[in-house]
C-alpha cells in the first residue's frame, strides 16, 4: 500500500473532525460548496467523487471512490444508499465513457505529476464526452512568488492554469480562485468584512495569486 493511502487509512476516524471542524476547515468547505453549487446546479446523470475519503462532498455525488478501506467505511456509514469503490485512482473499475462527471477535492495536491497525468487519463477514459472533471489544486503561480518549498508529498503539488491547458484531452472550460487572504489567521471579526474583498480579488487578474484554484475541465 502507498504511504498517502497508509497516511489516510491512519487518519480515517479523526478525518472530519481534525480537518473540518474548526474555522480553517469551515471556510475552505462553505467556500467549495458555493463553487460546487453553481457547477453542479442541474446534478445531470452520474456524478463519481474521486478520491472521496469520508464523504465530506458525497452529497453532491452517486458513487464514491477512494484507495482507502478505512476512509470509505467512514463514507459508507454517512451514505449507506451510493456506490463506493475501493479503487486506485488510475484503475477504477468502471466502463470507458459511463460517467457524465468527477468531482475531486484535496487530492491532487498529494499527488506528483506523473500521478496527476495518469489520473487525468483514467478521468478520460471513464468520462463520457463532454462530461467534466472539477478539481482543486494550489496555484503554482502563488507558491512561486512566495518561494514555496515541498517537505512531503503532502500537499506538495500545484499547477498553474498554462500548465492544465496543455492536456491533449479536456479542455478549461471555467476557473475560479480560492482564499486570497490567509483568511483563517484573521480575528473573526475581521473575517465577514474580509470575505467578500477576498471573492472578489480571487476571482479578478489576481485569480493565480490566490492560495488554490477549482478548474473544471471538459473532455474533448
Ligand atoms: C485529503 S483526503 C480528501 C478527501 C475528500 N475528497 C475531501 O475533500 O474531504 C485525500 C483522499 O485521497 C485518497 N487517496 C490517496 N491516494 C489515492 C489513490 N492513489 N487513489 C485513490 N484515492 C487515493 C485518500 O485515501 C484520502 O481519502
Amino acid at each position: 500500500m502507498n504511504e498517502i493511502v497508509q497516511y489516510y487509512n491512519d487518519l480515517a476516524s479523526t478525518y472530519d473532525q481534525d480537518r473540518f471542524d474548526n474555522s480553517y476547515g469551515n471556510f475552505i468547505d462553505s467556500q467549495e460548496r458555493k463553487i460546487l453549487d453553481k457547477l453542479l446546479i442541474d446534478k445531470k446523470g452520474q456524478i463519481l467523487d474521486l478520491a472521496c475519503g469520508t464523504g465530506r462532498l458525497l452529497n453532491y455525488a452517486s458513487i464514491g471512490v477512494d484507495a482507502s478501506a478505512q476512509m470509505i467505511a467512514v463514507a459508507k456509514r454517512k451514505f449507506p444508499e451510493k456506490t463506493f469503490l475501493q479503487n486506485e485512482a488510475d484503475a477504477i473499475l468502471l466502463a470507458d465513457n459511463s460517467i457524465d462527471t468527477i468531482i475531486s477535492f484535496h487530492f491532487f495536491m498529494h499527488l506528483d505529476p506523473n500521478k496527476i497525468d495518469q489520473v487525468l487519463e483514467e478521468s478520460n477514459r471513464i468520462l463520457k464526452k463532454e462530461g467534466r472533471i472539477i478539481f482543486d489544486i494550489p496555484s503554482r503561480k502563488r507558491r512561486n512568488l512566495l518561494g514555496y518549498k515541498k517537505a512531503n508529498w503532502h500537499g506538495a503539488s500545484s499547477l498553474s492554469i498554462a500548465d492544465v491547458k496543455s492536456d491533449p484531452n479536456f479542455i478549461i472550460k471555467r476557473t475560479y480562485g480560492l482564499l486570497f487572504f490567509p483568511i483563517h489567521r484573521f480575528p473573526d471579526l475581521c473575517r465577514k468584512f474580509l470575505l467578500p474583498l477576498d471573492s472578489f480579488l480571487a476571482n479578478s487578474f489576481l485569480k493565480e495569486y490566490s492560495s488554490y484554484l477549482i478548474i473544471e475541465l471538459e473532455k474533448k
